[in-house]
């Protein structure tokens, strides 16, 4: 057997964890993109879209961002000194630094941020049994002497550079954590403490890397809960973590380590970071934001941020990674649809009710996405309330129930020949060319109406020369490109009666076309989008047992309802 566990539970059993419903605070939000995210790109971020992806940091509302590891190379160096020396860094914004618990370069990382304001030196050490025995093959006690020398400098250094006006603070990670015995890692730590001695107004923060993934996020709730219950000064000590997410759950691991006393976060936006990235803070914060939860970053505009993010480090966010991802509310399934379209009307009958709307976890719109866009998609899975809830949300048109089906079959058919999804405007392309105002075989061009006890209408027809009927079945189409047809126009006066205008011009068209139906549906309404002056008639009628729409859109609501007539038998002529 190739593999077996690799992580160690703490001596002592503690789950108060478990007991939580929910994080109800905000943690204390750290970004780790510019030096985590950084060091994990193909190609690493420019010093000038580090300036840019440093300012969106700030305006989402970051407070600390780590921003590299200045003794690494030249460009973190100088991106540090660009900070400070072009004061980019807003007052109430913490900068972080990384450095490894080696002397020269803590001294370097001291020289790289001498002059900045508000300052967290972040130092680690690895205390894992996998790095203590493979890579530094050291014992415990030296793996603690590192930690502790560490510290021992930067507090000298910090004295040699603090001044008025300049708060530096610190960091200690014992990094791999997660491969760490806790009672060992709780012993390096608790060492650092006793050197840094931090006070309640100067805290320490004590950050717990799941550097690798090695459990499910229970055990590290556990680790963590050991950690927060025995670090030693305790109410002078923020516990921190930083989540990679090699096993997909680091999302969890911050939930559940929030749950078991941290108070505070490391992460990326979007998840970027080494290997499987770090925790996605995103989607922590909505997560928390969805259950009510303020979490002081400002995601409103997401679509903006993941555009910046996807441009300045040359990577892309999956279709699925929620809340960011193309098709996160997409819904095409019919029955989807049909309840988000119900939800949503719902809420607007009862605006001030709790988001509950079925399918969708957050508001969309909360996010800067967008209902027609982003939330009903339209392919041959998709049913009736989903081009019912396009149609009137995009172009006000409220199609009849009983027409539903058949417009929603229409859109899944040419949906399923193309194999690919209908945008909004060529759902209303295929609407308007099947429906509305059809004079494929003929049209109206007159019609006197004569008040009566019912209604008399004399009506004047025009049949295209295509047309041609014999006992009411169409009998040649005349249509072949470059041949002349045989008949020119044909105009017909016909009067009839009828018990209302409509019914009277249905009479008339019976007659003069020497067909036979029957007038099902009639319904009408002001096309509320676009042209306010327009009006919508939409009419069905049964021939030969089959139902056949016509939609009439036009300024003046008879003559919409005529065309909606119109319509309905040239289509029924087109069978
Ligand atoms: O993942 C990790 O352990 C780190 C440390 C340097 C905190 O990035
Ligand atoms: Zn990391």
């Amino acid at each position: 057997m190739k593999y077996k566990k690799r992580f160690f539970l703490p001596p002592a059993e503690s789950f108060d964890w478990v007991k939580k419903e929910g994080v109800t605070e905000p943690p204390i939000w750290c970004s780790v993109d510019l030096r985590d995210g950084n060091q994990a790109l193909v190609i690493p971020m420019s010093l000038e879209e580090k300036i840019e992806f440093f300012d969106m940091l700030v305006k989402i509302g970051f407070k600390e961002i780590e921003i590299g590891f200045p003794a690494a190379s030249e460009t973190e160096f100088s991106f540090c000194r660009t900070l400070i020396d072009k004061n980019l860094i807003p007052d109430d914004v913490t900068v972080q630094v990384l450095t490894q618990a080696r002397d020269h370069i803590i001294r370097r990382t001291f020289e790289a941020i001498d002059g900045m304001k508000n300052v967290i030196v972040h130092l680690y050490n690895s205390t894992s049994v996998a790095q203590r025995e493979q890579v530094f093959r050291k014992s415990r006690e030296e793996i603690t002497a590192i930690a502790v020398d560490g510290a021992k400098l930067a507090l000298e250094e910090k004295q040699k550079f603090e001044k008025p006006g300049v708060n530096i603070r610190f960091e200690y990670s014992p990094e791999s954590f997660t491969g760490t015995e806790p009672e060992f890692a709780l012993e390096v730590c608790n060492a650092v403490i006793d050197v840094i001695n931090p006070t309640p107004d100067n805290k320490l923060i004590i950050n717990l890397p799941v550097t690798v993934e090695e459990s499910m996020p229970h055990i590290y709730a556990c680790q963590v809960e050991y950690m927060s219950k025995n670090l030693k000064n305790r109410e002078a000590v923020t516990v921190s973590l930083h989540p990679h997410n090699d096993r997909g759950t680091g999302v969890a691991d911050s939930e559940l380590g929030l749950l078991a006393g941290a108070e505070r976060i490391e992460g990326t936006l979007f998840g970027n970071g080494e290997r499987t990235g770090n925790v996605d803070i995103v989607t922590l914060a909505m997560n928390m934001y969805s259950q009510g939860v303020t979490t002081g970053l400002d995601f409103s505009n997401l679509p903006e941020l993941a555009e910046k993010y996807c441009r300045l480090t040359r990577m892309n966010i999956n279709e699925r990674q929620p809340y960011s991802g193309a098709l996160v509310f997409a819904a095409f399934s019919g029955s989807h649809q049909d309840a988000i379209a119900k939800g949503m009307k719902y809420r607007e009958e009862n605006p001030d009710s709790f988001w509950n709307v079925p399918y969708l976890s957050v508001d969309p719109h909360d996010i800067g996405r967008e209902y027609d866009a982003d939330v009903i998609r339209i392919n041959s899975q998709s049913g009736r309330g989903g081009v019912g809830y396009i149609l009137s949300t995009n172009f006000g048109y409220n199609i009849p129930t009983e027409m539903r089906d058949t417009v929603g079959k229409l859109m899944k058919d040419w949906s399923d020949k193309g194999h690919r999804e209908l945008r909004a405007d060529e759902v209303l392309r295929i609407f308007n060319n099947t429906f509305v105002n059809k004079k494929t075989y003929f049209d109206i061009t007159e019609v006197h109406y004569v008040q009566m006890d019912g209604k008399k209408a004399k009506v004047k027809l025009k049949k295209s020369d295509n047309f041609d009927l014999i006992d009411g079945k169409l009998a040649e189409i005349v249509v072949s490109a470059g041949m002349n047809t045989p008949r020119g126009k044909t105009i017909i006066m016909r009067e009839a009666v009828g018990n209302g205008r409509l019914d009277a011009v249905s009479q008339a068209v019976k007659d003069a076309l020497k067909i036979d139906y029957t007038l099902t549906a009639y319904t009408e309404h002001a096309l509320t989008k676009g042209s306010s002056s327009l009006a919508a008639a939409y009419v069905c009628i049964e021939r030969g047992g089959v139902q056949y729409w016509g939609v009439g859109v036009l300024p003046d609501i008879i003559d919409a309802s005529v065309a909606a007539l119109v319509s309905a038998v040239n289509n029924s002529l087109s069978e």
